[in-house]
């Protein structure tokens, strides 16, 4: 299995952001794990035609489960393919908040994606109160077992944990509380698209850093990282990059 160290730019990034990813490649130009930027739809295309033979893949931050249609302001996984993105984040908590979107509708969405030739990275994470009630895998669980289509594969669906507590707080889980999660993650998603689960990357998300990067990538069943913050400068994101890349 190839890490994956993806970057969610959000609803960050202009034109002159693809000096970044320019650094960015460069910096890296051959990482042994694999390297993903998702910026905003407006810079799919240009940052697609930046990253050009290059290792570096760009995805989107959404789509909508339908290929085309009276839906405006969306977009569909074959518009995001067709600019050049290979991958799509969905069910972002800041979307299931933002957009109250439920896991049938992450699990349309990324049936959606994955029929348009996208990998599908897949979010789930728990609330700061349901972690405190103690509830954490029962959530996650839920979230896994509704937003993921059971015919996924290692190759078409990538799965990020990312508490929600967690995104933008710079708090992070224990390193215990990420191998329990990430372990029952395994097991749970073994159960929902049976042995192709051994090969799906499980990402962890929520205040990654390069002065954190590496302990977190030493839990087991922790295949890479979702990074927002820091992966809006290169110097930042390729350290995450490198820290993968030696784990
Ligand atoms: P953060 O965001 O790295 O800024 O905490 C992570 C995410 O929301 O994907």
């Amino acid at each position: 299995m190839k890490k994956l160290a993806a970057g969610n730019w959000k609803m960050n990034g202009t034109a002159a952001s693809l000096s970044e990813v320019a650094a960015l490649v460069q910096a890296q130009p051959a990482p042994v794990c694999e390297m993903l930027l998702c910026p905003p739809a407006t810079l799919v295309a240009s940052m697609a035609a930046t990253a050009k033979g290059t290792a570096l893949h760009v995805g989107g931050q959404d789509c909508h489960a339908k290929a085309s249609g009276a839906h405006t302001g969306d977009i569909s996984a074959a518009m995001l393919r067709d600019a050049g993105a290979s991958h799509v984040i969905l069910g972002h908590s800041e979307r299931r908040a933002d957009h109250n979107e439920t896991d049938a509708q992450v699990l349309a969405k990324a049936e959606a994606a994955i029929a348009a030739g996208l990998i599908a990275v897949v979010c789930i994470g728990e609330t700061e109160a349901e972690r405190d009630a103690g509830r954490t895998l029962d959530v996650v669980g839920t979230q896994l077992h509704g937003s993921v289509p059971a015919g996924a594969t290692a190759a078409n669906l990538v799965i990020a944990y990312e508490p929600v507590w967690a995104i933008g707080t710079g708090r992070t889980p224990t390193i215990p509380e990420i191998a329990e999660v990430h372990a029952f993650l395994r097991a749970r998603l073994t159960a929902r698209i049976g042995e192709q689960a051994a090969g799906v990357r499980l990402l962890y998300g929520g205040s990654v850093k390069p002065s954190n990067a590496a302990e977190i990538f030493a839990v087991p069943h922790v295949d890479g990282a979702l990074v927002g913050g820091a992966s809006l400068k290169a110097s930042d994101f390729g350290a995450i990059v490198a820290a993968l890349s030696a784990a």
